[in-house]
């Protein structure tokens, strides 16, 4: 049966539809709620159950651990009220920029790598965004899918890094997008991004088109002249996927306070492990912030790996 959720915050009331989550109540009604892969994977939408049940869908321990269920956290798009229920959202909600819907042109699109392309469009307006958060893009034939920006919030163009699967409907849709194409953006969603207002080191981890935020996240920090020490990791099973090699370590050679290191993990010795070859240039994690962005596969073993070092600032955008 539908049930009430009331959300202090926003001083609003809105109804669940029978099995809807409260994630999904909350964006049909048009609320800004803080999300990210929708999943239960991320943890973003980690909210706090103030009264009330909830059934609460299958998702990764990593997004939600026990001991947080146990103090009355909920993950708002895996949980779905089984009575009336009041939730608090997190307070970082306030401190992302407005989602808007846009209209933009394709300036250039091209292969960057097999498999992948570079989308480059310009928006109506600029659009506002944390490097790390994920714009919606609704391609010619009304198909939605998300990514990360590889460029910068408030740029004349927006930057994409775009996997091309055989056979994907979006796929064949982005590889037969033209110069002056329209489409649509929405966003930006997620809050798996980088807002810098701790002083720790970062160590970014990216493998696939993970690469595309990494970038966002790391020009932007250089081009504000912080100096934190930021340590890169790009990890590929072939050479080829390794697309931004170059400019990363171009990067680095400018950069004192950047170091950047590309791992070929077909070419990795038998003995040899992600984790040892991060700890052979970092021995402990303790102070660090992490951000991870790849396949979800890739963000689960390298969240483990982190918190095996010690790290317990982890931002993870898995798709
Ligand atoms: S875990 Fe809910 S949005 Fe990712």
């Amino acid at each position: 049966m539908a049930h009430l959720i009331l959300f202090p915050q926003a001083a609003s009331a809105i109804i669940a539809l029978p099995g809807e989550t409260i994630l999904a109540a909350a964006l049909r009604e048009g609320l800004a709620y803080p999300h990210g892969c929708q999943r239960g994977r991320c943890g973003s939408c980690k909210s706090r159950l103030l009264q009330g049940k909830v059934e609460m869908l299958a998702h990764s321990p990593f997004a939600l651990e026990a001991p947080e269920r146990n103090e009355g956290l909920v993950l708002a798009c895996r949980a779905v009220p089984t009575s009336d229920v009041t939730v608090y959202w997190p307070d970082a909600v306030g401190a992302l920029p407005p989602v808007l819907a846009i209209d933009a042109i394709v300036v250039a699109r091209h292969e960057i790598a097999p498999q992948i392309q570079r989308l480059l469009v310009r928006p109506s307006q600029p659009l506002s965004f944390l490097p790390g958060q994920y714009v919606n893009i609704t391609l010619p034939g009304g198909v939605t899918r998300s990514y990360s920006p590889a460029s910068q919030p408030m740029a004349q163009d927006v930057e994409f890094h775009i996997r091309v699967v055989a056979g994907g409907q979006a796929s064949s849709l982005v590889a037969e997008l033209s110069i002056g194409d329209r489409i649509q953006l929405a966003g930006p969603f997620g809050d798996a991004c980088f807002r810098g207002d701790q002083d720790r080191p970062l160590l970014a981890l990216a493998a696939s088109t993970g690469q595309a935020p990494i970038k966002s996240i790391v020009d932007g920090l250089l081009a504000s002249g912080d100096q934190r020490a930021v340590r890169v990791f790009a990890f590929a099973r072939e050479t080829q996927h390794l697309y931004l090699d170059r400019y990363f370590a171009e990067l680095a050679a400018r950069h004192s306070n950047l170091g950047y290191r590309s791992i070929v993990t077909r070419a990795m010795h038998k003995d040899a492990t992600p984790q040892t070859l991060i700890a052979s240039c970092i021995s402990q994690l303790r102070n660090w912030s992490v951000h991870i962005a790849g396949p979800a596969g890739f963000v689960t073993s390298m969240s483990e790996m982190v918190r095996g070092l010690g790290c317990d600032d982890i931002l993870a955008d898995r798709f």
